[in-house]
């Protein structure tokens, strides 16, 4: 029988990639995005792409009766729980606004999903929750550590929560997934990351220096101990990481508890070897100058993922050089990101 699985978040990056990868499998999904920061236009090309459209409900994870309609009107048999804020600078200026919508917003959504019997949860945990580790890689059995702003505390007190839900109820199956740094788009070009503003994140900034939105890259900080002085990070293709919630999904079916996984690659780059590649990858030149470190960064964070290899079958396959390409192969596209196309659109219904 066809599994409904119930995305928050799914017009969002990863959520819009990771419902793509449910329809392809065969999932029938309702998505539940308050569109706060993404555009429904996400749905209408995963829709194109899968041959087979996701019932798009535009509303927010805080509201329970909404929820209680959900779970009534569909035979909803998991989460996947995307949905919440996650710029770290503002979540220092709106640290209420990050605790509202991330650990509220998920409360109001366990409690709907208690409501409604549905107890297996795939969940978008971070690195973040590790703090500023001694010791590379990091293993999921590294203690959880003081992330440095609102924003990563509120994925931390997520987590906590669930561990003392799982104690709580036997019933409940929570996967926690820790992801490393989110990269790249779908190899067709059609979605990826659209990022309101001026992107914080590294390869959005530097793909919209490439388009030509934005003078130079600022590398922030060249005196890290690290291979040449600048932040290492462990970049994980958006579309290894759909395919790992997947597996998470498969698995919970046969696991009880919350259980937590690293989803990374294992391998650390530097700030100039992601230019390096991005450059070398798309034959463009980037201009970048260097500057003091940001407040709030570690040297270097990259991850252990023989945990999820071992026990949910799951590595990722996408290297550098496909992460480049395929960031520039969106951006290039869709230089406004969905903007243009979406001003075109009728609106998606539930
Ligand atoms: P995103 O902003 O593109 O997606 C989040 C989606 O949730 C958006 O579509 C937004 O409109 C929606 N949303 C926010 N609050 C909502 C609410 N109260 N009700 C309903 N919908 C709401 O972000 P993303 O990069 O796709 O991240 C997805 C999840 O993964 C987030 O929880 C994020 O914290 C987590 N995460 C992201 C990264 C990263 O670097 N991108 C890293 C680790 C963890
Ligand atoms: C990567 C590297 C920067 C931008 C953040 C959040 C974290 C997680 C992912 C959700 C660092 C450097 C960046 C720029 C630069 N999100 N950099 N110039 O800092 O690892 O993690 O996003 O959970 O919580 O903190 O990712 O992409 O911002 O930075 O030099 O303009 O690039 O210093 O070394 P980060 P990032």
């Amino acid at each position: 029988m066809t599994e409904t699985i119930l995305v928050t978040g799914g017009a969002g990056y990863i959520g819009s990639h990771t419902t793509l990868a449910l329809l392809e499998a065969g999932y029938d999904v309702v998505v539940l995005d308050n569109l706060c920061n993404s555009s429904n236009e996400s749905l209408h090309r995963v829709a194109q792409l899968a041959n087979k459209a996701a019932l798009f409900v535009e509303g927010d994870i805080r509201d329970a009766a909404l929820l209680d309609s959900l779970f009534a009107k569909h035979p909803i048999s998991a989460v996947l729980h995307f949905a919440g804020l996650k710029a770290v600078g503002e979540s220092v200026r709106e640290p209420l606004r990050y605790y509202e919508n991330n650990v509220a917003g998920t409360v109001t959504l366990c409690q709907a999903m208690a409501r409604a019997g549905v107890y297996r949860l795939v969940f978008s945990s971070s690195a973040t929750v590790y703090g500023e580790p001694t010791q590379m890689p990091i293993r999921e059995d590294f203690p959880t550590g003081v992330p440095t702003n609102p924003y990563g505390r509120s994925k931390l007190m997520v987590e906590q929560l669930f561990a003392d839900l799982a104690q709580s109820e036997p019933s409940w199956r929570i996967a926690a997934l820790r992801y490393f740094n989110p990269v790249g788009a779908h190899h067709s070009g059609q979605i990826g990351e659209d990022p309101n503003g001026i992107p914080n994140n590294l390869l959005p900034y530097i793909s919209q220096v490439a388009i030509g939105k934005l003078a130079q890259l600022a590398v922030f900080g060249n005196d890290y101990p690290t291979v040449d002085g600048t932040g290492v990070r462990d970049y994980i293709h958006v579309v290894d990481l759909a395919d790992g919630h997947l597996k998470a999904l498969q698995a919970m079916t046969s696991r009880s508890g919350l259980h937590i996984w690293n989803l990374g690659t294992g391998v650390g780059y530097s700030v100039l070897q992601m230019l390096k590649a991005f450059e070398q990858a798309n034959g463009l030149t980037i201009p970048y100058r260097l500057v003091a470190r940001r407040p709030g960064d570690i040297a270097e964070c990259w991850a252990d993922p023989a945990k999820a290899e071992e026990e949910l079958g799951w590595r990722a396959t996408r290297g550098l050089t496909d992460m480049m390409a395929d960031t520039w192969r969106w951006q290039s596209a869709n230089p406004q990101g969905y903007a243009v196309a979406a001003a075109l659109n009728e609106p998606l219904s539930a």
